[in-house]
C-alpha cells in the first residue's frame, strides 16, 4: 500500500521519501517508481526515526503503513512475537511523529494504516486487533494536540498486498478468494483502492481526528 501510494504521489509531482529496513526491497522500489528519495530505517528503533529525521528539513505529508505482523492464537504468542510486532506498528508511529513533527508544514498531516481486526474480531488476531486499535486512539488525540496539523487513519480490509506472499502456490489465491466472497463487495481489497484513500486523507483539508475505513463491506 506505501509503494502504491508512493507511485500515486510521484504522479502527482509530489516528491517523495520512502522508508523500509530491506535495501533489497527499496531499490526494487526506487526501480520501479523513479523518483523517489530512500532510506533504509528500522522505524521501531527509535535512533534509526532520529537519524531519518536530519535527512528530512520538510514533511508536507507523513503516511505510515508499515506492518510486520504475526498472526497466532493468543495462547501462542510470545513477548518476542508481540515486540517484533510492536516496532512497526506502535512504536514506529511514535517514533515518526516524534522526530517529523516539527519538520511538518502547519496546513500538513499524518496518516497512520490501522486495519479491520480491530472491528471484526478474528481468532488469531488479538495483538493484530489491539495494535491497530491502539493507533486510533493514538491518531484521534494527536489530532487536537498536533492542531493545525490533520491526523486520521485508513483502516483496511483484507488487501491483496504482498503480506499475503507466506500463502504457498494456490493456497494465497484460494484464500484470498474466499475471503473476498464472504463480503459484500465480493472480493478482496487492492493496493491501488487503499492508497487512493491514503491521497484523500493526504489532500482533504478538514478531515482530521478520522478512521476511514476500506474494507469492502467487511464491518457492514
Ligand atoms: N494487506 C492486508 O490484507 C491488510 C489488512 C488490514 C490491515 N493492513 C495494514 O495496512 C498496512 C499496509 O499493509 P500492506 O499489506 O501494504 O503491508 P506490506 O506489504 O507487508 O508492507 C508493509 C511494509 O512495511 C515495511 N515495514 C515493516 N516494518 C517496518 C519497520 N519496523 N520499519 C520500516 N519499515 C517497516 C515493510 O518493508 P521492510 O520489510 O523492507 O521493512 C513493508 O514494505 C499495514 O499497517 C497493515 O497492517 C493490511
Amino acid at each position: 500500500m506505501g509503494l502504491a501510494l508512493a507511485r500515486k504521489a510521484v504522479a502527482l509531482g509530489a516528491i517523495v521519501h520512502v522508508i523500509g529496513r530491506s535495501q533489497e526491497r527499496l531499490d526494487a522500489a526506487r526501480l520501479s517508481i523513479g523518483d523517489i528519495v530512500t532510506h533504509r530505517a528500522d522505524i521501531g528503533v527509535e535512533a534509526d526515526v532520529e537519524a531519518l529525521a536530519v535527512n528530512i528539513p520538510h514533511v508536507d505529508h507523513l503516511v505510515c503503513t508499515a506492518a510486520d505482523l504475526a498472526f497466532k492464537p493468543f495462547a501462542g504468542t510470545s513477548n518476542e512475537d508481540i515486540e517484533r510486532m510492536l516496532g512497526g506498528k506502535f512504536w514506529g508511529p511514535i517514533y515518526l511523529v516524534r522526530h517529523l513533527t516539527k519538520r511538518l508544514a502547519k496546513d500538513g498531516s499524518v496518516t497512520f494504516f490501522s486495519g479491520a481486526a480491530a472491528y471484526k474480531a478474528i481468532p488469531g488476531a488479538s495483538i493484530v486487533a489491539a495494535l491497530n486499535a491502539s493507533l486510533e486512539g493514538l491518531a484521534r488525540t494527536l489530532a487536537l494536540e498536533l492542531a493545525p496539523i490533520r491526523v486520521n487513519v485508513i483502516s483496511p480490509g483484507v488487501v491483496d498486498s504482498p503480506v499475503w506472499d507466506f500463502l504457498p502456490g494456490d493456497a494465497r489465491a484460494d484464500t484470498l478468494g474466499a475471503i473476498g466472497a464472504a463480503l459484500p463487495r465480493g472480493r478482496v481489497g487492492t493496493v491501488d483502492e487503499l492508497a487512493d484513500a491514503g491521497l484523500f486523507a493526504i489532500s482533504n483539508g478538514f478531515m482530521t481526528g478520522s478512521v476511514l475505513q476500506i474494507d469492502g463491506g467487511n464491518n457492514a
